[in-house]
């Protein structure tokens, strides 16, 4: 279930730089059809990510901790695309991606690597 679990959040990174291109090439027909994918994939994501923590961590410790920086990465790329989509400004959600994106490599590989 991990391989699972990495396979679909890695796709999830690169179909959200696709979109993120879209955008900016202001693509409005394929960055839809893009939005729809990714938001199957963030459903894959958590889906595994809450089997992992009930199978192997009951819901406890760093492993929690983890799943939730794991979701906040998910809000911010939702909220980086749709707010981009809107035009308002999505600066604020950039820093807090990459925020989130080291905590939950470190959690991932570092703290939860055994
Ligand atoms: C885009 C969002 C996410 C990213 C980038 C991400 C990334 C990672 C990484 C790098 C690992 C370590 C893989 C390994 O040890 O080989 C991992 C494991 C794990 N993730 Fe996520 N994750 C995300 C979302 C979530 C969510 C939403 C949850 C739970 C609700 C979650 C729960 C877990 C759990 C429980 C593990 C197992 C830790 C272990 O046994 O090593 N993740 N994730």
């Amino acid at each position: 279930m991990i391989h699972v679990h990495v396979t679909t959040w890695f796709l999830t990174l690169i179909l959200f730089f696709v979109a993120v291109y879209l955008l900016k090439a202001n693509k409005q027909k394929p960055l839809k059809i893009i939005q729809m994918v990714l938001r199957l994939f963030y459903l894959l994501v958590l889906g595994t990510g809450l089997h992992l923590l009930a199978a192997y961590y009951q819901f406890q410790g760093a492993a929690l901790i983890k799943g939730i920086v794991g979701l906040w990465v998910i809000f911010c790329l939702e909220f980086i695309l749709t707010r981009g989509g809107k035009g308002k400004p999505t600066k604020i959600f950039w820093i807090q991606l990459v925020i989130a994106l080291v905590l939950v490599f470190y959690y991932g590989y570092v703290v939860l690597d055994y």
